[in-house]
């Protein structure tokens, strides 16, 4: 039996394809909007590292007054920035696990549209009292008033009392501040807040909490988007998912320059436009059809069902595509939705369990947000003379191979994809910690170095990205998959924090050896999917569950020909 509507028993034998409907398309836009806006929070933060940075020593050095002995310290400063970068994915980790429950009760895409408005990092405008100016009269612009707009900061998310202000002389070079009485003379004019600790934190605030959304996002969307798909483009369509991230990133990278919002004044912006995707995905949503599936076989709403089916299919008679859907509930009928403690208790699902959960580790462990975190740092250390192009330059590549994907992915298989791009990864960080080792002596390698980031993220896109996210809701039939969708989420969010907050002291520990900390990693990873990962494309859902009940080994389960399953959906590769 089919996932994805294939109508069965047409006339010439051959069940007819479900074809692309607009109805289909708007759905799967409007879903991947919200991975567009976890991209975005993915590559913000990267580009504007060294104003960012200037501001938090600039706060340090105001709170600390003339006599303070000097800069942030390089230690302190090195933690205040792994915790901003990190502090995305905490959100991520606490609501991943909510994906179960959130599912089944509100469906796939009413819980995606859910959570957002100010709290998605909305640039907010607060009304803040009572201000004392902070410049000098006469040397240089204030706001003596007591009421003056916060830009930028969610109101909610404002911490009291309110920030010291930045001064600027009238030939708009930078003052001291220096405290003077309310009431002086200085003109109203221009002075902006000054980002001190507590504000920088209340300006990546909005993204941890659209980290919330996103560990939603990335366990919704591919369940959403995997089950209304045609399971001849459920890769394809699952791909889209990472394209779109992979967009978000790079929509980052660009207005993170510093000719666009990566400035000194301008970074509060650039992290609070996040909100744009999620507002233009609420007005989308209401549009959509809800997942037939889950309006059938979770909630056992026949009418509403099929009216989806008829949206999504453009079929005026979608009985063979609701036959389908009982016979498919028919068969989960004593396969109750499991709690994440039945899942994590079944001996039935632990393989699919532990391969869905590996294949997450894979994903992060690769170290590539460390690259996405971090690629202008890791550039300028290779000695590039224009780092944040060369970022610009990654996010390209991501984008472009992700395509690539997107049309491989139905052709190559996801085992193979996810195999080439492991080892492809591992070379490429092999060659990286070369050319690391070798920049003192050979300046050219910093072009190398270039190459071997390049490809990195170029491998990483063509099976390790975009794979992990899909195959989970691939691996599970209807009753476990919400629950597991939860864990391989949580497991993913967890990674990305360790790197996130880790990489930094990773790399200052081991120097120019710090990828070579990855090409381990990625080795070992080629080895378990080589080993354990069985392919999925072309079989419908529940063809892939019924293999790993009936069949102890996923050796066995690998080579299996798939036209012993019961129903294999056309697949032209095959
Ligand atoms: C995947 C990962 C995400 C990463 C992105 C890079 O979506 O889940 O953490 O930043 O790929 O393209």
């Amino acid at each position: 039996m089919p996932s994805g509507f294939q109508q069965i028993g047409s006339e010439d034998g051959e069940p007819p394809q479900q074809r692309v409907t607009g109805t289909l398309v708007l759905a799967v836009f409007s879903a991947v909007l919200g991975s567009l806006q976890f991209g975005y929070n993915i590559g913000v933060i990267n580009a504007p590292q060294k104003v960012i940075e200037q501001s938090y020593n600039e706060t340090w050095l105001g709170r600390q007054g003339p006599e303070g002995p000097g800069s942030i310290p390089p230690g302190t400063l090195t933690t205040l920035w792994a915790l901003s970068v990190a502090i995305f994915s905490v959100g991520g980790m606490i609501s991943s696990f909510l994906i179960g429950i959130i599912s089944q009760w509100l469906g796939r895409y009413g819980a995606g549209g859910q959570g957002q408005g100010n709290r998605n990092g909305s640039p907010a405008r607060a009304t803040c009292s009572s201000q004392t100016p902070l410049c000098l009269p006469g040397r240089g612009r204030c706001w003596p008033t007591t009421s003056w707009p916060c830009w930028g900061a969610p109101s909610w998310a404002w911490p009291t009392p309110l920030p010291p202000m930045r001064c600027s002389s009238l030939d708009g070079s930078s003052l001291a501040p220096t405290q003077v009485p309310t009431g002086t003379t200085a003109q109203p004019s221009t002075c902006s807040p000054s980002p001190r600790l507590g504000f920088c934190w209340s300006e990546r605030l909005p993204s941890a909490f659209s980290s919330l959304r996103a560990g939603l996002t990335s366990g919704l969307v591919p369940m959403y988007v995997g089950e209304i798909a045609p399971t001849h483009l459920r890769g394809a369509l699952g791909t889209l998912n990472q394209l779109a991230i992979v967009i978000g990133i790079l929509i980052a990278q660009v207005l993170g320059l510093e000719s666009m919002l990566g400035t000194a004044t301008l970074w509060p912006l650039l992290l609070g436009i996040t909100v744009l995707p999620a507002l233009l995905q609420l007005i989308l949503l209401p549009f959509c059809p809800e997942s037939p599936r889950y309006l059938y076989i979770i909630r056992n709403l026949e009418g509403p069902a099929r009216k989806s089916l008829k949206r999504l299919t453009g079929w005026a008679d979608v009985s063979g595509a609701l036959a389908e859907l009982k016979d498919e509930k028919r068969k989960l009928e004593r396969e109750r939705p499991l709690s994440l403690p039945q899942l994590l208790g079944s001996r039935t699902h632990r393989q699919p369990l532990i391969i869905a959960v590996v294949l997450q580790l894979s994903q992060q462990l690769s170290g590539i947000n460390a690259v996405f975190y971090y690629s202008t740092s890791i550039f300028e250390t290779a000695g590039v003379g224009q780092p944040a192009y060369a970022t610009i330059g990654a996010g390209v590549v991501n984008t472009v191979f992700t395509l690539v994907s997107v049309f491989l992915v139905e052709r190559a298989g996801r085992r193979t994809l996810h195999l080439l791009g492991l080892a492809g990864m591992c070379g490429c960080a092999i060659l990286m910690t070369v050319a690391l080792l070798l920049l003192e002596r050979v300046p050219a390698m910093s072009y190398v170095s270039i190459v071997a980031i390049f490809g990195f993220v170029a491998f990483f896109e063509i099976g390790p990205g975009p794979i992990p996210w899909f195959i989970v809701a691939e691996l599970f039939s209807q009753g476990p998959r919400p629950a597991a969708m939860a864990v391989a989420g949580f497991s993913n969010w967890t990674c990305n924090f360790i790197i996130g907050m880790g990489f930094q002291y990773v790399a200052d520990a081991m120097g120019p050896y710090v990828f070579l900390l990855f090409a381990v990693l990625l080795l070992g990873f080629f080895i378990f999917t080589f080993l354990r990962v069985p392919e999925t494309r072309g079989r419908t859902f529940d063809q892939i569950s019924a293999a790993f009940r009936r069949t102890p080994s996923l050796l066995e389960q690998e080579v299996k020909p798939s036209t012993e399953l019961e129903y294999l959906g056309p697949d032209e590769n095959d």
